[in-house]
């Protein structure tokens, strides 16, 4: 277990006034059984994020890419919510404030009953128009698995649909990112299961930091975020949430 004075020095900050700000990665979801990106057996160990995950990958070879997000789609779709994500759900009424951020695009936070979720990088259950013919929505919720022809088309244009994921080289949602830079102003920062190499999400605990919040890391590897935190939990987001819980609200 990770020394008692890092679980002590974040459990007295953790008080009902206290504003808390979660950002989480790829890592919150691995007990669940979705794959991480970097890690020993990460996704892109085994495929090129540059032919899978980009705009020109997309424009390349559509049915491709849509190849891959449909076995993810799947594949997280046999996925349930792990105990970290549960217990971050339960506590977004426990403090003045709680803003939980993800770059996961898995929708694990929300069915397990995580609201308002800012999702950095997108969805994978939504999708767009490819064309942006403006005679659909920007992005929406499209739930079907598998789908039965790749890639799917738009209903009004027949132009390729594309994932509602944001890929490498794109610009984020200038609001969600906003939100998410106004929520560093915070108490407790919490960075979850991410390896801290993506940024915008990575700079965020700087920013935390710089608005005198405690700065708590939760990874069982270190990142480049460690040397900077206050305090460092070497141990998985399933054994630290459920133990925090407990001392906190038990
Ligand atoms: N609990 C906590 N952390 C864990 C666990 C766990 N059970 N298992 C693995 N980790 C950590 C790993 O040590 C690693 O630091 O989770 C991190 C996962 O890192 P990545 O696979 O790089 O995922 P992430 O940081 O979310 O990637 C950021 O990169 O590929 C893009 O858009 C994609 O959102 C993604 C972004």
């Amino acid at each position: 277990m990770a020394d008692p004075v890092s679980y002590a020095r974040l459990q007295k900050r953790l008080t009902p006034a206290a504003r808390v700000t979660v950002i989480t990665g790829a890592g919150v979801s691995a007990a669940s059984g979705v794959p991480t990106f970097r890690g020993p057996d990460g996704l892109w160990q085994s495929f090129r994020a540059e032919d899978l995950a980009t705009p020109e990958a997309f424009a390349r070879d559509p049915y491709l890419v849509w190849q891959w997000y449909d076995w993810r789609r799947q594949k997280i779709a046999a996925c349930e919510p792990n105990i970290a994500h549960h217990v971050l759900a339960s506590w977004q009424h426990q403090f003045a404030s709680f803003t939980l951020v993800t770059q996961n695009v898995d929708g694990l936070h929300e069915r397990a009953g995580s609201e308002n979720v800012l999702r950095m990088h997108g969805s994978i259950w939504e999708v767009g128009c490819s064309r942006d013919c403006g005679k659909v929505p920007h992005r929406w919720r499209d739930d079907t698995v598998p789908f039965v022809a790749l890639p799917p088309r738009c209903p009004q244009c027949d132009a390729p649909l594309r994932p509602g994921v944001v890929w490498f080289g794109e610009a984020l949602d200038p609001d969600i990112v906003e939100r998410c830079l106004m929520a560093t102003n915070c108490d407790v920062f919490l960075i979850v299961g991410t390896s801290a190499v993506v940024y915008p999400a990575a700079g965020l605990v700087d920013h935390a930091r710089r608005h005198g919040a405690l700065t708590v890391e939760i990874n069982p590897e270190s990142t480049p975020a460690t040397r900077s935190v206050d305090v460092a939990i070497a141990e998985p987001a399933e054994v630290v949430f459920p133990r925090l819980h407990d001392r906190l609200f038990s």
